[in-house]
């Protein structure tokens, strides 16, 4: 593959291609190129007296690696063909990190550099690390060099974390920089986090609860984020969850990131608001609900559950109306819990009751008749 690595600032910019199976004379030149930066002693993670031997064994690692698509070799070169600058990209040697990569060995020769070839030798690594199936693409810098840091910054890359004086250059102790780029990833990824779901997920003991989560029997309720609109979508959009709403299924998508940053909202400013439904085992969204007023000014809370049907007959909208109850006892004392349920949706009638809420009557709504089912929850 041979492709333009980014704009032309001027004539002499060099062309980047992506190596995944080099010839000789290409992998000598790059050898030569890493042998000499460390050899000035430039930041690149290599012993100043590396031998042209011991970085030809590297080359030779990485070309295999290249060959699985595990890796590749970037190279800039001048118009006439000459080697002036690499990159490499490796994929992460955990079978559990198949998305993660590195980024490493970015090297531009000093007569060649602030032409535009670092920024070239990056973006093609990141174009061919993505189409490998890289999400996340990292890379430890230096801390005391700034023109790299500018550079990788530059190129989309952030800090995510610092390692203070680990590198050893005699009696100097320098900072590493930890950087990541975000590439893509496919749609239906669980972006889980720290939160305690999944293979490897475990609690310290006697604690069910975190800043952002809470464990009840079966169910990890998390606070919203705007990661799980598609999951909302999903779950709002399918007409088996909607049958008995007046107002029908959701149809726009568009709409999910804004409901849910509403919900991240009342979270930030009341302490407790409607949740993400998720299963422990891994991690995958089940359902939505809790209390919150379902306007600004009203006195009662809302309780409001919509589960996945693959998710219904376990009880399940029952274990999180009782953590709900629980939260609005402690954080709104004394304010009414209300369900309105539609006369026929017999499943949601269930649950109220089992939860010990009071039938209060009909109410008449905009959209239609409702019971309205009542509790105030006891701390
Ligand atoms: C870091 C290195 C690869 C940069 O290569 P380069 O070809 O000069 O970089 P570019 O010309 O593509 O620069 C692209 C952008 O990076 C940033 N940048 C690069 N070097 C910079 C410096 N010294 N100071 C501030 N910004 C810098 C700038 O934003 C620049 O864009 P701009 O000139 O339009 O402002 C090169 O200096 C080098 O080989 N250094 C020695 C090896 C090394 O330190 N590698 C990194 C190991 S982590």
């Amino acid at each position: 593959m041979r492709t333009k690595g980014g704009p032309r600032r001027e004539r002499s910019t060099p062309w980047v291609e992506l190596v995944h199976a080099a010839d000789r004379a290409t992998l000598d030149a790059v050898a030569d190129l890493l042998v000499a930066a460390a050899s000035r002693g430039e930041a690149l993670g290599l012993s100043p007296t590396i031998t042209r031997e011991q970085y030809d064994h590297h080359l030779e690692r990485l070309m295999a690696s290249a060959q699985r698509r595990d890796a590749a070799l970037a190279v800039a070169r001048t118009p006439g063909g000459a080697v002036v600058g690499t990159a490499q990209w490796t994929r992460s040697a955990y079978p559990t990190r198949r998305v993660l990569g590195e980024l490493d060995h970015v090297v531009v020769s000093p007569s060649a550099r602030g032409t535009g070839a670092g920024r070239a030798l990056i973006e093609a690594v990141v174009t061919d690390a993505r189409a490998a199936g890289i999400e996340v693409l990292m890379l430890e810098a230096r801390g005391n060099n700034h023109g790299a840091l500018a550079l990788y910054e530059r190129n989309g890359f952030r800090s995510v974390g610092n390692l203070p004086n680990v590198v050893a250059i005699g009696s100097a102790r320098h900072d590493i920089v930890l950087m990541a780029r975000k590439l893509t990833r496919p749609p239906d990824t669980d972006l889980l986090g720290h939160l305690p779901a999944g293979a490897g997920a475990s609690l310290p003991r006697g604690v069910s609860q975190g800043p952002d989560w809470q464990r009840t029997e079966r169910l990890l309720l998390c606070l919203p984020t705007t990661d799980v609109a598609d999951a909302y979508f999903a779950i709002h959009g399918d007409p088996a969850t909607n049958v008995h709403n007046p107002a029908g299924t959701m149809v726009d998508p568009a709409m999910a990131i804004p409901i849910l940053e509403s919900w991240q909202r009342h979270w930030c400013e009341a302490g407790y608001g409607y949740w993400v439904v998720r299963a422990p085992e891994d991690g995958r969204v089940l359902g939505f609900g809790g209390v919150r007023p379902p306007l600004p000014d009203e006195d009662f809370l809302n309780l409001y559950y919509r589960f996945r049907p693959a998710a219904w007959g376990k009880g399940y909208a029952t274990e999180l109306g009782r953590a709900a109850l629980a939260l609005a006892a402690k954080s709104s004392p004394g304010a009414p819990v209300v369900a309105l349920i539609r006369p026929r949706n017999e499943p949601s009638i269930r649950v109220v009751q089992r939860l010990g809420m009071r039938f209060e009557g009909e109410v008449e709504r905009q959209l239609g008749v409702y019971l309205k089912y009542e509790i105030v929850p006891e701390p």
